[in-house]
C-alpha cells in the first residue's frame, strides 16, 4: 500500500516535472521551438490567402488542425514541413509557389495550430528553419481550423 502510493505520487511529479520543462526552460542548443514567435502575423495572414485560394481544394479546412497531423508533426524540425509542402505541394504543379509564398502559408499552418506570432518573419532557408521545432501547444485543437 505504502510503496504503492509512493510510486504514485513519483509519477505525478514526473509527470509535473515534464509539463513544467516543456513549457519554462528554453531548449538546449541553439534550437528554437514554434512557441516563441517564428512568423509574423502578416505572413499567416497571406498564408491563409494562399491556402483558401490554392490548398484548400484538396485539403479542406479542419484538415490540418486534425490530431493525426499535429501528433505526426510535433517535435519535427520546421524544415522538414517546409520542405514537405515546398518540394510536393500543390500536388498537381509542386513547387510553382515562390519561396516566401511556402513560407507564408506554413506559418498560416502554425497559427492555426496554436503557435504565436512574433516579430520576426519565418525564413526561406532551410538551414535556419532546422533549427526550429514544431511543438503543438496541447488543448489547441481546433477541428474547424477557425
Ligand atoms: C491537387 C490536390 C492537392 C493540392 C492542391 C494540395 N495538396 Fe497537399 N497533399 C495532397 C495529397 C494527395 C497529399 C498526400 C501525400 C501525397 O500524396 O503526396 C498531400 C499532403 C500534404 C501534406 C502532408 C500531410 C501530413 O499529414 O503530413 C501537407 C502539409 C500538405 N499536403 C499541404 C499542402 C499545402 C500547404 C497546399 C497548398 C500550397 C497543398 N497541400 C495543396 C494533395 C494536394
Amino acid at each position: 500500500m505504502f510503496r504503492s502510493a509512493l510510486l504514485f505520487s513519483a509519477a505525478c511529479l514526473t509527470a509535473a516535472g515534464v509539463v513544467v520543462s516543456a513549457g519554462a526552460q528554453a531548449p538546449p542548443s541553439k534550437v528554437v521551438t514554434t512557441a516563441t514567435g517564428v512568423y509574423t502575423a502578416g505572413q499567416a495572414s497571406r498564408g491563409e490567402q494562399t491556402y483558401m485560394n490554392i490548398c484548400v481544394a484538396c485539403h479542406p479546412p479542419g484538415t490540418y488542425t486534425a490530431a493525426a497531423f499535429r501528433e505526426k508533426w510535433n517535435g519535427a524540425a520546421l524544415s522538414q514541413l517546409f520542405g514537405l509542402v515546398s518540394k510536393t505541394m500543390p500536388k498537381e504543379q509542386p513547387g510553382t509557389l515562390e519561396a516566401d509564398e511556402y513560407a507564408d502559408v506554413v506559418a498560416y499552418l502554425l497559427k492555426i495550430n496554436g503557435a504565436p506570432p512574433g516579430k520576426t518573419a519565418l525564413p526561406t532557408d532551410v538551414a535556419l528553419m532546422k533549427q526550429i521545432r514544431i511543438v503543438m501547444p496541447a488543448g489547441r485543437e481546433n477541428p474547424l481550423g477557425q
